[in-house]
């Protein structure tokens, strides 16, 4: 989502309303605008993409000298014009707009209501706005620090109070926000787009830091106010590089979102203690869970890869059998189902033509379907049964990144959940596993610097005009999405096989200086791998393998090695994929094609 916020004389219509016109990227699906105008807060939203919000602007006057507004990328609630923000509370006497989740917006909820609060959106963030007017004590920077203390989660928060008119409060919480520094005028935006049109000296917010924005200053304070000095950083960019936060390519951008991008998707998701899964927001009860017998997985492109993982995880832990199909396949042949047959389908958009015919198809049939989607408010996540959101945010690029690895990391949760409830996993193996899901972030963070690496290996292979990819086991799965990643955007041709496989065909194709990307990250797999690796590279091939770190053994039988930090197993394609993006994307650039835009494809295919 993105958030921009004003105070100074301009109007404030215009800077609010432009401002969000650049960070429209970060979410599209309903916006709005509160400004104080004649001594009470007006707000005006609307569903749809910001030119809605435009037109009814042109019709209502909206002034003052301070405002805040939001485009909103649906997390809880429905894309809906009670769901946009900005959100108040019953008296309206504040208003405010949140990127982020609040985790324990349930129980604040409940608590609120028992106290008279009488709630209008299915958001997480209106029971913020509540909350602040419950402690409101006249002054609202301590009623911040107060509401600091009782939320959970992640939130970039800016507040609007009608008795303070002379000021906005700022809040940052694992969600990016920045400040612009004007003169007579201050800005506050999760974003830098937002704001260069009118200043390039900012103050980046960091976790557990607020601020108060006068239209003559900035005051920074940590969440327990204690005054902070911040220092002015200066904006370089151009405006078009700082929609890619300052990356030259959308893909790069949301390459390097994934570490943030996993832990939203699993936050909230395990329990405190990580001793379970919390999948709260699927109702699937415990005899159903239990009473499952098999499982249809159903997509398309990357999201048909993760698939192939999500079918491995869920065999493994939970023992339950997992068929996974192309959509356009499945919908034109007739599946066997059992009556306790649960489909799953898998899309980033929500609204690609031949899963969703797939999904209407077996709900015609009486079957269960349960999404895991990108986008709140799509059609797969409105008719399928139940739904499990990736919290990627949106994605721009046209090859698939962090959409890949956050359905990835939903899988995860649903196999170990799986798992738990039918008893296969006991409750030390599944705290073994949360906690090395947990560690996946920071694991992903690292493997990031793997890119000069790959821009080197990917620089020298410029001219190639085939790569194979192979692998065994999850190795195998991940060398597809390596081989897709590879042919969408650098235009090589490129194969992936399983490497017990090679010899009965492909292993023809092998000659001199191909490149072979090998996979070997599955420990139990390794020797068999390397003896396939032997073979290509009797044959000629320039082998790039990948193993975790410490397994120096790699080296003596390819030419050069990328190592991954350690986890489990299971877990390694979610890190093992990200230098594969790298090298594809490096490919792609060296040979000066269109990163985010190649030819021929499309983002979100609403054909069949
Ligand atoms: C297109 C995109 C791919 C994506 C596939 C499925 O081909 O370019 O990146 O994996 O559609 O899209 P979905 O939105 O259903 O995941």
């Amino acid at each position: 989502c993105g958030i921009v916020g004003y105070i100074g004389a301009r109007n404030v219509k215009d800077v609010v309303v432009g401002g969000l016109a650049k960070l429209e990227y970060r979410g599209y699906d309903s916006a709005g605008i509160a400004a104080i105008d004649g001594g009470n807060i007006k707000v005006v939203k609307s569903v749809g993409r910001l030119a809605n919000l435009e037109t009814k602007l042109e019709t209502t006057e909206l002034g003052g000298e301070a405002a805040i507004g939001h485009t909103r990328w649906a997390t809880h609630g429905k894309p809906s014009d009670e769901n946009a923000h900005p959100h108040q509370d019953c008296s309206g006497r504040f208003a405010i707009v949140h990127n982020g989740i609040v985790e324990n917006y349930l129980s604040l909820r409940e608590e609120l209501m028992a106290a008279g609060h009488q709630f209008r959106s299915e958001t997480d963030t209106e029971v913020v706005a509540h909350l602040i007017e419950e402690l409101y004590n006249g002054d609202l920077f301590q009623t911040m620090i107060a509401v600091g203390k009782r939320i959970r989660g992640a939130y970039a928060l800016v507040v609007l109070a009608k008795d303070h008119p002379e000021q906005i409060v700022a809040m940052r919480k694992s969600s990016p926000m920045i400040i612009g520094l004007g003169e007579n005028e201050n800005f506050v935006a999760s974003d830098i787009p937002a704001i260069l049109e009118y200043t390039r000296d900012i103050y980046i917010m960091e976790d557990g830091e607020m601020a108060v924005l006068t239209n003559s200053g900035v005051e920074c304070f940590t969440f327990d106010g204690e005054p902070i000095h911040k220092e002015v950083y200066k904006v370089t960019w151009d405006a078009v590089s700082a929609e890619r936060g300052g990356y030259p390519h959308f893909m790069l951008k949301e390459i390097h979102e994934q570490p943030k991008a996993v832990r939203d998707t699993l936050r909230g998701r395990v329990a405190d203690d990580l001793s379970r899964v919390t999948l709260d927001d699927i109702h699937m009860d415990e005899a159903y869970t239990k009473k499952v017998d098999r499982i249809h997985i159903v997509a398309c492109g990357t999201s048909w890869h993760a698939g192939l993982v999500g079918k491995a995880v869920i065999e493994q832990y939970a023992r339950i059998p997992v068929d996974v199909e192309i959509a356009s396949e499945y919908r034109y042949r007739s599946p066997i189902f059992s009556e306790n047959t649960l489909v799953i389908v898998i899309s980033q958009s929500g609204e690609t033509a031949d899963t969703l015919a797939a999904l209407r198809e077996v709900k015609q049939q009486g079957l269960r379907v349960l999404a895991i989607t990108n986008v709140v408010g799509s059609s797969a996540a409105r008719e399928a049964d139940d739904v499990i959101v990736t919290w990627a945010g949106p994605e721009i690029a046209v090859a698939s990144t962090k959409a890949y690895t956050t359905q990835l990391a939903a899988l995860y949760l649903l196999a170990i959940h799986f798992a738990h409830v039918r008893g296969h996993l006991a409750d030390a193996e599944v705290r073994e596993l949360i906690e090395a899901l947990d560690g996946l972030p920071a694991i992903a963070e690292q493997v990031l610097d793997t890119a000069p690496q790959l821009e080197n290996f990917a620089a020298r292979y410029v001219e190639a005009t085939d790569a194979f990819f192979i692998g065994r086991g999850l190795d195998y799965s991940l060398s597809l999405e390596g081989a897709l990643k590879l042919k969408e955007i650098s235009y090589i041709h490129a194969e992936a096989y399983a490497a017990g496989e090679l010899k009965h065909g492909t292993l023809a194709l092998i000659t001199e200086g191909v490149p072979v990307i090998a996979l070997a990250t599955q420990p139990q797999l390794y020797e068999k791998t390397v003896s396939n690796i032997v073979e290509v590279k009797a044959r000629g091939a320039f082998v790039l393998g990948m193993t975790w770190v410490g397994n120096e053994d790699l080296e003596k039988s390819v030419d050069e090695v990328i190592y991954l930090p350690k986890t489990l197993p299971a877990l390694a394609p979610l890190v093992a994929v990200i230098p594969m993006q790298l090298l594809s994307y490096y490919a792609a650039v060296a040979r000066g094609n269109d990163v985010d835009k190649p030819r021929n494809l499309a983002k979100s295919v609403t054909v069949e």
